[in-house]
């Protein structure tokens, strides 16, 4: 994908020792399709050289604000109009108590203060001690910050560059990516919580054995982190499968239909979407023994029996906030022929606004899709394309769906 072509972005860097992450940082933005200007403070140029830099970002590094290469020698007013965004990762302790008090004695600080507000989002990644991160200062220059306008992306957790273990190391490179991918999204659904189920279920036969399927998780997985980026507080309810949880989703991992009901019966009271995208199993086991069954030599097979499973879009969708209008229910068909005539007869059955369609055996496993929105006026195909860029386009159409 390329979420950032087009962006222009100024990674500054400020003194700590996680101006290593920054040559990482500055690599995977240019992958994602950004152009990047980096300004370094004279602390950072300790850690880590302007040459590092300029060779990963293409482009001269400045650090100065008597840089004379600007044939009118304003580094920062230049540098500050172009930008889409100003990141500073890391972003020092110190250095966010400098733009806190609207100090501008370097470069970099006099470009923060300098761009224009309103146009030029300013972005910082803090990294330091975990005393440093906790002392009340720091946590009162947050908040502030938080406060006049900059995104204070989070810290990790973990062991330190002095030896100790805490809060205040700066986010990985990727996780930086994710988060800055993230904020250009449009915040579709501030305000909205999202519930997504996701994967396959599993039902156990004994304590060693059980009936699953094949879904792999990603197209729930990149509908939850597509919701999170449209500023949708999300909660994932997964059935086993190893993915990464995405960037600021809740996730709660189950296993059985029937766990994964519960589960959703509990957060369906604080959400306002619901989308089912999980490939719950249609029967469990009559009987799941507590023991593992043993071969006894008879050669007798053991005989299975099922029950069906609850049907947990069907509950929520006919639940009483679905009914009220307060819980939009989104649910999923995997079919392998007639995807048209079948979603359309399960949206009915079911009882949803909006059921989407696509093939199984072309989606289990893949990581691009194509899907068939199916509502009471027809059907819509968005064209097959990455599952993030699928799962993008359907938050965008469930924010215009519950905005009407
Ligand atoms: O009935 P069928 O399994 O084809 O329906 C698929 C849709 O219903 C999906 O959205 C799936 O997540 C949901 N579903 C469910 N609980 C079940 C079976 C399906 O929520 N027991």
């Amino acid at each position: 994908m390329n979420d950032l072509a087009g962006k222009h972005i100024v990674l500054g860097l400020t003194g700590g020792i996680a101006c290593y992450k920054a040559a990482e940082l500055c690599r995977a933005l240019i992958k994602e399709g950004a152009s990047v200007q980096v300004v370094m403070t004279e602390a950072a140029a300790q850690f880590i050289t302007p040459v590092t830099m300029q060779a990963l970002s293409n482009r001269p590094v400045y650090g100065s604000q008597w840089d004379a290469r600007e044939p009118n020698n304003m580094a920062h007013i230049n540098l500050s109009r172009e930008a889409d965004a100003i990141l500073i990762a890391p972003c020092s302790a110190d250095f966010m108590s400098k733009l806190l008090h609207g100090g501008a004695d370097d470069l970099l600080s006099l470009m923060c203060l300098a761009r224009p507000i309103d146009r030029v989002p300013l972005l910082i990644a803090p990294a330091m001690n975990r005393e440093m991160w906790d002392h009340p200062a720091t946590q009162r220059n947050r908040a502030q910050l938080q406060e006049d306008g900059c995104t204070v992306l989070g810290v990790g957790t973990g062991d330190q560059a002095c030896g100790e273990t805490g809060d205040g190391r700066m986010l990985e490179p990727q996780e930086l990516l994710q988060d800055v991918v993230a904020f250009f999204q449009p915040k579709v659904l501030a305000g909205h919580h999202m519930l997504v189920t996701a994967g396959p279920t599993y039902e156990a036969i004994d304590p060693v054995r059980g009936i699953t399927n094949l879904s792999s998780g990603k197209m729930g997985f990149a509908i939850a982190r597509a919701a999170q980026e449209a500023g949708a507080e999300v909660t994932l309810v997964a059935g086993p499968v190893a993915l990464p949880t995405p960037r600021g989703v809740h996730r709660l991992d189950v296993k059985s239909a029937s766990n994964m009901l519960t589960t959703c019966v509990e957060y369906a009271q604080a959400a306002s979407i619901f989308v089912a995208a999980a490939a719950v199993a249609d029967w469990r086991p009559a009987l799941s023994a507590d023991q593992k069954i043993k071969k006894d030599g008879s050669g007798q097979t053991p005989v299975l029996g099922f029950i069906e499973n609850p049907d947990i879009l069907a509950t929520l969708a006919n639940g009483p906030r679905a009914l009220s209008g307060g819980l939009f229910c989104v649910g999923f068909a995997a079919e392998s022929h007639d995807l048209l005539a079948h979603a359309t007869a399960k949206r009915i059955r079911k009882n949803v606004p909006l059921l989407v369609g696509n093939i199984g055996p072309d989606t289990f496993g893949q990581d691009d899709n194509a899907l068939l929105l199916v509502d009471a006026s027809g059907a819509t195909e968005i064209p097959r394309n990455s599952k993030l860029a699928l799962a993008r386009h359907l938050v965008a159409d469930i924010a215009r769906r519950i905005a009407k």
